[in-house]
Formats: structure tokens, sequence, C-alpha cells
């Protein structure tokens, strides 16, 4: 087996690769191999030019994607497509932002493969929250400010406000990732603040995270769905909630300095 044709990539399979968030540079070894040996590339709207640049120019490649309230591929078709072109013996590379497993519906695209026979696995990729932290100069977690990460999306019906458990989400010692979280920013503050999270918990808006055009506004929860509308434009964006932000990093470390030295 040639370096060009690995093993683990067999006519008539799958891969679900993640691209990461938009810059080439976290694009892992093994996902640019794999986008080397496909015969097909499927991705999503999400894959920043820069990272299809990266596709030999003799492998086909195809559009299925999917923005908030424009037009798109459904689900269902996009799964049918993969599992046709793989059933037709070609080497399938479905591309996916930033990590398959984090709300990029894998599970759908995996189900599909295996009820038909096709050997089916996933290329983990640098999810989007991972990368806005790196571009913050800041940890996710950190000790005695946040010991509990979560990711959570904020995407719903059209018109729908997120059917969320509030309560558990209000923790002041959690950092919360809210992808797809732009049009329900509101939604989002009020539902923590109402559940008892401080409105001047700090929050970064991150658009574009990795790519030249990435913009960081900081706010705080209180100011969440007026500095969304202001400040956030067509991209794609995450809206880190809690200390470890730009905005309460210093703040809350001052915080823990004053407590351990109080007696
Ligand atoms: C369908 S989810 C996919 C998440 C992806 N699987 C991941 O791990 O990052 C799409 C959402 O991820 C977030 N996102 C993806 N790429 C982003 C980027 N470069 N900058 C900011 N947010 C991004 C946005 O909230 C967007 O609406």
């Amino acid at each position: 087996m040639s370096a060009d044709f690995p093993e683990d990539f067999p006519k008539g399979s799958v891969w679900l690769v993640g691209a990461g968030p938009g810059d080439p540079e976290l694009l892992t070894r093994k996902a640019e191999r794999l986008l080397r040996a496909a015969d097909v590339v499927y991705y999503d709207a999400l894959v920043s030019p820069a990272i299809l640049d990266l596709i030999p120019a003799s492998i086909a490649r195809h559009s299925v994607g999917k923005r908030a309230g424009r037009h798109s591929v459904p689900q269902p078709m996009i799964c049918d497509t993969i599992v046709k072109a793989a059933l037709s013996g070609q080497r399938v590379v479905r591309l996916k932002g930033g990590d398959p497993s984090i709300f990029g519906r894998a599970n759908e695209e995996l189900d599909a493969c295996r009820e038909n026979g096709i050997a089916v696995r996933v290329c983990a990729g640098v999810t989007t929250a991972s990368a806005a932290a790196a571009s913050l100069g800041t940890s996710l977690t950190t000790r005695g400010l946040a010991r509990r990460l979560t990711f959570v999306t904020a995407h719903t019906a059209k018109g729908q406000a997120p059917a969320l458990d509030w309560a558990a989400l209000a923790d002041p010692e959690a950092t919360i990732a809210v992808y797809m979280g732009k049009a329900a920013a509101g939604a989002v503050s009020d539902g923590l603040m109402r559940a008892g999270l401080s409105p001047d918990t700090p929050v970064a808006l991150m658009e574009n995270v990795s790519l030249p055009q990435e913009r960081v506004f900081t706010t705080s929860l209180r100011l969440l769905a007026v500095s969304a509308k202001a400040a956030l434009g067509d991209g794609p964006a995450l809206i880190l909630i809690g200390a470890v932000t730009e905005a309460g990093l210093a703040e809350a470390r001052a915080a823990i300095a004053e407590r351990a030295a109080t007696p």
C-alpha cells in the first residue's frame, strides 16, 4: 500500500475529518494526509478557503454547507450523498468544521454509514472553543476560578428560544462556550442572569476565530445582547462566558490573590 493510499483508508470507506476553526495550521497532520488520499471531499460551509486549497486539484470536492438562516443541504441528503459515494467504491472524506464530535451531527453520518455496511472512522479536529482560548491567550479552565467547562449550543428552530437548563448552566466557577448562539444572545443572557449568574460576568464575543479576519469583543452578561447586535457581523461566532475571558481574568486573579492573602 503506498503512502498515498494508506491501509486505514480503503476504497469504499468514509472518514469524518475535523477541519478545525479555519486556520489551516490548525489542521492535524492526519487530516491533511486523509485529504490527499481521498477520491472525493464533501465539506461544510465553515471550512475555510485556505483549507480547501490544501486539497489536491485532482480530487473532487463538493460543498454540502449549512449556515444558519440560509439555503442548506438537509442532513438526510448529506448522509445519503456520502453513503452513495462510498458504495460506488470511492474513498470519501466528509470534512467538518472544528471537531466532528462537537455540534456536528457526526452520529447521524456514522449511523448512516454503519447501517449500509460502510467502514467509517473519525479524525478529531480542534474545536472552536480551544482556538478561541488560544487567541485570547487564556485557559478555558483555571485553578480556583473555572473548574468546569461547558460546551452548549443555543441553536433552535427559527424564532424559538433555546430550551436550556439555565440553573445547571449558571455556575460562577464555570466557563461556558456557547456555539451557534448569535441569534439567541439575548435569551442566553436573560436565562443565565435569571438563574443567578452575575450580570457583571465577563463575556468574550469571538467572530471568525483563528482566521485573519478574527474579531474579539469583550462585554458583560448584562450587555451581551446589545453587544452581539452591535458588534458581530456575518461570520461564525462563539460566545465565551466566564472569568477566564480577557475582561475578567485580571480582576479575578486579583480577587484570588486577595483571598489567599486574607488570614
Ligand atoms: C455547527 S457548529 C460546529 C462546531 C464545530 N464542530 C467545532 O467543533 O467548532 C457551528 C458553530 O461553531 C462556531 N464556530 C465554528 N467556527 C467558528 C469560528 N471560526 N469562529 C467562531 N465561531 C465558530 C459558531 O458558533 C458556529 O455557529
